[in-house]
């Protein structure tokens, strides 16, 4: 039988409420064996009028169960104008379960566009840090000056989090995470710190990777003083993987693929209906009429990657000849639904800036010159006619001032963007930067030497060194600073090795 809309909706409501109670009546003394929010606390997904929060009960994060006991937990949470809680604008009680390792994500709303706020948490007698988060300007509200920075690939054994450090210390109003922010397995050399456990594939161990990594205090710090975006890459998961396929055609890749999302859900600082839908990632985000950003997920909906090794999956590295697959132009690494809606939200973008927050480099990397040169087929490179596609969007939808993001690849990249970037002379639509790596290893000066040399396209390129790109985005230009670290090092310094400008309503980058 069917529901009248209005009893359809009491339902929805009364499910909803549901899902909110504790699922045992909360004990009156709640006590944990710890301090329970050793993770800290996150905020992401600003809007004009909210953000969501985030924290995780888990006073021993390095345990199976992070050394909480029971079914769920009542936590409450509090925002306020000022860092001393003076003024509360908004405040409620959200249930912390068992099932969702404790964690809560709390999407705010009410708030007013465009400015700062402070949040903490409660549970039991204990008090959280104190987290700062903003709102987004409304359109029509100007806004001078915007700050974002980007960051991808923490292979927590490979370094230490000095990048984050000195994030914190950037002034920024938003920061972006493009993926492999845990890493499933331990790989490379000259390790500085050891994972609890091996390769992680169960929920549990998961869980404990991201409660480990979560724990670092400079990552920490930077989660509490600035909303985040981000999506994941393969490392969350398992490398190389593609929609449905693993790396080694593991016939219970979706179970283990499953898990591993519920844990990045679990840790993120997403909207609750992404947390209850657990596998939905890709979204836009505004700030006023000065930027919009696309977050991407070209992990869940792709073709699996071209020409594999016989008996596998995952990536290998092909020449033309030998590959007419990856050529096939059906082939997709978006999907069809977020192409689809990338295409739709490019038309209607507004904003002075579009920013794409994607996994990979987008320009091409192939090596070697002539038939001999060699393409690696998980980046774009694998799917040459979706990046054809995506960016002949942007130029059919006159999309104004166009960045491209991306990280996966452990150098810095700044390149011009052509609508075909293996043609010199097809027109350049965009300008993009790709991050280097937090930490994970990279490659060596030579390499570095021969993709410009080789792609003249490619004004800069740094894959031995660590670190981050911050973009001041004003209404006349986008600065880009690539910034290094030393990951081997807690108490790195900081250097600017290399800016870029670009002019707002002029295609094509500038030395500094
Ligand atoms: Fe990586």
């Amino acid at each position: 039988m069917l529901l009248p809309r209005r009893d359809v909706m009491r339902s929805a409501l009364a499910l909803a409420a549901a899902a909110c109670a504790p699922t045992q009546a909360a004990p009156q003394r709640v006590r944990f064996v710890g301090y329970p929010f050793r993770l800290g606390v996150a905020s992401g997904y600003p809007s004009a009028t909210g953000f969501t929060l985030w924290t995780r009960l888990a006073p021993s994060p390095l345990e199976e169960g992070g050394g909480m006991g029971g079914t769920g937990v009542e936590v409450g949470w509090e925002v306020a104008e000022d860092e001393a809680f003076g003024v509360v604008v908004a405040s409620g009680r959200i249930g912390a379960f068992v099932e969702n390792a404790f964690s809560v994500h709390v999407d705010v709303t009410g708030l007013r566009p465009g400015r700062w706020y402070f949040y903490r948490f409660m549970a039991g007698d204990e008090v959280s840090p104190v987290g700062r988060s903003r709102t987004a300007e409304q359109p029509g509200q100007g806004i001078d000056r915007f700050r974002l920075a980007f960051g991808s690939c923490q292979h927590f054994e490979h370094g230490y989090f000095a990048a984050h450090r000195h994030l914190h210390d950037e002034d920024l109003d938003l920061m972006l995470f493009l993926g492999d922010y845990i890493y499933e397995a331990t790989w490379g050399k000259d390790l500085v710190r050891a994972h609890v456990g091996d390769e992680a594939t169960t929920l549990g161990d998961y869980r404990i990777r991201y409660g480990q990594v979560r724990t670092d205090a400079d990552l920490q710090r930077l989660h509490g003083a600035v909303p985040w975006l981000m999506v994941w890459d393969d490392h969350e998961v398992d490398n190389d993987w593609a929609a449905a396929q693993s790396e080694h055609l593991d016939p219970r890749f979706l179970e283990r693929r499953a898990v591993a999302f519920q844990a990045f859900f679990e840790h993120m600082p997403v909207p609750r209906a992404w947390f209850a839908d657990a596998s939905k990632l890709y979204g836009s985000v505004a700030f006023g009429d000065l930027v919009r950003l696309y977050m991407l997920d070209d992990r869940s909906y792709r073709d699996r990657q071209a020409c594999p090794r016989p008996g596998q999956g995952g990536s290998t590295v092909v020449t033309e000849a030998a590959c007419a697959e990856r050529l096939d132009p059906k082939r997709t690494l978006l999907g069809s639904a977020q192409e689809a809606w990338l295409d739709q939200a490019f038309g209607a973008s507004k904003q002075t800036w579009n920013v794409l927050g994607q996994q990979t480099l987008m320009t091409s990397g192939s090596r070697g010159v002539g038939g001999d040169r060699t393409f690696w087929t998980d980046g774009w490179d694998g799917y040459p006619a979706a990046r054809g596609r995506l960016l002949e969007s942007m130029r059919k939808k006159k999309l104004t001032n166009p960045l491209v993001l991306g990280g996966d690849i452990h150098a810095a990249v700044v390149a011009d963007l052509r609508l075909d970037p293996e043609d010199p002379s097809s027109p350049v639509v965009a300008a993009e930067l790709c991050g280097s790596s937090i930490t994970s290893q990279g490659g060596t000066p030579e390499e570095s030497a021969q993709a410009m040399r080789e792609h003249p396209d490619v004004r800069y390129a740094n894959g031995w060194q660590r670190g981050y790109t911050v973009v001041e985005l004003t209404p006349e230009a986008a600065v880009a600073r690539v910034r290094v670290v030393d990951e081997k090092r807690v108490d790195s310094g900081i250097e600017t090795v290399s800016t870029w400008r670009v002019e707002a309503g002029r295609l094509g980058l500038t030395p500094g």
